[in-house]
Order: C-alpha cells, then sequence, then structure tokens
C-alpha cells in the first residue's frame, strides 16, 4: 500500500476511535469509555500485574484486546506496522570513530549509517550535537559534511572529535528554527532525533529550497506544538492536540528498575494529592505545575505539604495524609490498568505524524519511503523517512 493511502485508512481509524485514546485516565478517573463498555474496564481493573505491564508495553497485544469489544480496531495494527528497511553493511573501522559514544547511541548511528543511502551530494547534519553520525558518514560516504548544532561547546568538542578522526567534517553553531542559509539545494539532509519543529523545519525549509535527499529519524513530536499539531501534508482529518501527540512517545524500553519504581512512587503520590484536592475544590482535575525532585525524596505527608502550601490548600493532618497516600495508591493501580486502551494507539499515532511528515514530502515532489532503521530495544524511536527528489 502506497504512503498516501496508509495515511488515508489509519486517518480515519483514528479519528472514529478517539474517544478511546484521546481521554487521559491521569486527568479523568473513569474515561467516558468506561461507562459504555463496562466490560472492557471491568476486564481491565482485574488484570495481574504482570498483565497490565505486558499490555502497556505490547500495543498489538493490547489492540487484539480491544477489537474483542470494538470491531474495527483490527485494522489498525497492519496500518502501523512498519517494515524494517533494507540495510547495507558498514566498513569495519573499529573503535577509534566512536570515541566518547555511549553503547547504545553507537548503536543507533551504525543502524541508521546502515539503513540511510550515500547520495553523492554534501550532507548537512541537522542538530547533530556533537556529530557522531555526521561523523561516521564523512567516513563512510567520504563525504564532506556540516554539523549544524545551536550549542556551541557541542560544536567545539565535535571538531576536536572530527580532527582526531582526519574526516572533512565542519560544524556550524547555528539556530535551525531560524537559519535561512541552510540547507541548500542539492544537499543531503541527515536528522538523527532532531526534536519536534527542530525535524519539521527542516522539511519545510529544506524542501523549499530543493534539499536532494533527506533521511530524517523523528522524535518528540510535541516539542515546538503550540496547541494543536499543524499537519505538513495537505491530507489528514485528525487534529491532534499537543498532549496527543506526546501520547505518540511516552512508552520508555530504557529505564532501570529504579527509575521505574521512582516514577510509579512520583505518578501516585501525584494522584494522591488530586485525590486530596478533589475533596477540597470543586473543580474536577487541574493540572499543575511540575513538581521539584526533592518533594517526592522524603514521605508522602511531607510532599502533601509542600503541594497544599503551593496550591494555597488547607494542611491535613498525618492521619489523613496516610489516607490520600493510600487513595493515590489505588489511583495509580486503576491507572496503569485503564491506560491500556490509551496506550494501544501509542504506536498508531507515531506512525500518523511520521506518515503526515512522509506525504508532506511526496506532495513536494519527492519518492520516499517510510520503514524502522533499528530495533525498538535500541530507540523506540526508530522510524526512518528517506526521501529522493524526483
Ligand atoms: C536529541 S539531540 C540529537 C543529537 C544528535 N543528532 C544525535 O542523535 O546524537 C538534539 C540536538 O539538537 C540540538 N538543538 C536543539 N535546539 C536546536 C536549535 N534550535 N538549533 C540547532 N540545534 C538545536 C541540541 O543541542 C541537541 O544537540
Amino acid at each position: 500500500m502506497n504512503l498516501a493511502a496508509r495515511q488515508r485508512q489509519l486517518d480515519a481509524l483514528l479519528l472514529a476511535f478517539r474517544p478511546l485514546w484521546h481521554p487521559q485516565p491521569f486527568r479523568e478517573i473513569r474515561p467516558d469509555w468506561c461507562t459504555r463498555w463496562p466490560a472492557l474496564a471491568d476486564e481491565l481493573l482485574a488484570l495481574p500485574d504482570d498483565e497490565v505491564v505486558r499490555l502497556n508495553d505490547d500495543g498489538a497485544a493490547a489492540l487484539a484486546l480491544l477489537a474483542r469489544y470494538w470491531p474495527g480496531v483490527e485494522a489498525i495494527a497492519p496500518l502501523s506496522a512498519m517494515p524494517e528497511l533494507p540495510r547495507v553493511g558498514l566498513a569495519a573501522r573499529g573503535d577509534r570513530w566512536a570515541w566518547e559514544i555511549p553503547g547504545r547511541k553507537r548503536q543507533q548511528i551504525e543502524a541508521f549509517a546502515a539503513a540511510a543511502r550515500c547520495s553523492g551530494q554534501p550532507v548537512i547534519d541537522w542538530c547533530g550535537g556533537k556529530g557522531h553520525l555526521g561523523r561516521l558518514l564523512a567516513n563512510e560516504w567520504q563525504s564532506a559534511v556540516h554539523t549544524l548544532e545551536i550549542d556551541p561547546a557541542l560544536c567545539a568538542a565535535g571538531e576536536a572529535l572530527a580532527q582526531r578522526a582526519s574526516v572533512r567534517q565542519y560544524f556550524v553553531q547555528a539556530d535551525a528554527l531560524r537559519t535561512a542559509d541552510w540547507p541548500s539545494a542539492d544537499q543531503h539532509a541527515v536528522a538523527l532525533h532532531a526534536c519536534g519543529e527542530l525535524h519539521r523545519r527542516l522539511i519545510r525549509h529544506g524542501a523549499e529550497q530543493g534539499v536532494a535527499r533527506f533521511d530524517i529519524a523523528p522524535c518528540c513530536y510535541y516539542r515546538g506544538v503550540e496547541e494543536h499539531y499543524q499537519p505538513l501534508s495537505a491530507s489528514p482529518q485528525l487534529r491532534l492536540t499537543r498532549d496527543d501527540t506526546r501520547l505518540a512517545v511516552t512508552e520508555t524500553v530504557t529505564a532501570a528498575p529504579r527509575e521505574t519504581r521512582q516514577r510509579d512512587r512520583a505518578i501516585a503520590w501525584k494522584l494522591g494529592f488530586d485525590a486530596y484536592r478533589r475533596t477540597v475544590s470543586v473543580e474536577g482535575y487541574r493540572s499543575f505545575k511540575p513538581v521539584a525532585d526533592a518533594w517526592l525524596r522524603d514521605g508522602f505527608a511531607d510532599f502533601l505539604g509542600h503541594m497544599n502550601r503551593r496550591e494555597g490548600l488547607r494542611e491535613v493532618g498525618s492521619a489523613s495524609a496516610d489516607e490520600f497516600e493510600r487513595l493515590g495508591w489505588q489511583r495509580f493501580r486503576d491507572l496503569m490498568r485503564l491506560s491500556i486502551v490509551r496506550h494501544a494507539f501509542r504506536r498508531p499515532l507515531e506512525i500518523w505524524l511520521a506518515l503526515d511528515l512522509a506525504v508532506s514530502l511526496e506532495q513536494r515532489g519527492y519518492s520516499v519511503s517510510l520503514g524502522s532503521f533499528c530495533e525498538r530495544r535500541l530507540t523506540p524511536r526508530n522510524l526512518l523517512i528517506s526521501a529522493q527528489l524526483g
């Protein structure tokens, strides 16, 4: 199926099933679908912990579960399955080129380089950090590479690494959101994990300039989105909020058990605070400002005290604090179960966002392919959009 047809079908299905993925159980204790499909809510709320972990992680399994209640959901899975892109073998070059690159990052970079294709054009490495990808490509493709990066310290560190590797790599310290000079016509633009508006700007501005080829692995789609996502392609019906675009990239495959425990506790405590706030205010959920990490280090009663003072709420005694901590963990337990519904749509939403970028390039005259360039365990942001002009 071509990309535009896939986009049309996925767009229609995500629009039809929006009542499932849009509500956030963190804010709505029981999303509306719980009333319409109480048997599903009951099934999810009764799941054992290991199944909850599995279904929150395995979107295809979660979609299969939902399809038992909503006929039609099953059509989403094949539309959001992406082919693995063919990879070429890279020249053996030992470890010297990879000074300073953490292990998993190095594997991502090598997988990206193996899935992208040399166009013979000079390369622009967009938002390249220390330019590790650019350095590898300068070597592998024997091309001149310009690495554009806003942070002068990263540019200086990258220049030193490029000199040590004796490659034709030059750093341009510039703001990717403002520069009019880069990329230029006939360049080959590569971007590994340039966040949100940074990759969108590359596509918009680069296509206007006549960039010869793009290889882009997008990430953090929500960055630079104000209230609503502004599609780049002409076609979609679906309107995503900023939170929807954030949902597309919320899963982590790299968290250590300790980080997971800390994250769970932070969520449970925030829910405990929310449970207390609802007892003293008639409003439903109200979003709150980010919480200082230090407030999460001591006991729940201290945390609640900090939150109440900041939000101008009455203090509670320690017996009540225990009760709200218990309520917070109870809501956390339910949240993890009800979120399976929402999390089933994470990858489909990410594919929708990537298709928007890919189809926008097709609409500007590029031939485009979209697939995954590495396994999800290396990075869940493993989609690569490759586009060739003409
Ligand atoms: C997620 S990192 C990716 C770095 C590199 N491509 C990689 O994969 O290792 C994003 C990079 O974008 C840079 N950046 C952020 N805002 C930028 C801007 N407005 N202009 C240029 N670079 C920017 C950051 O400093 C950071 O190095």
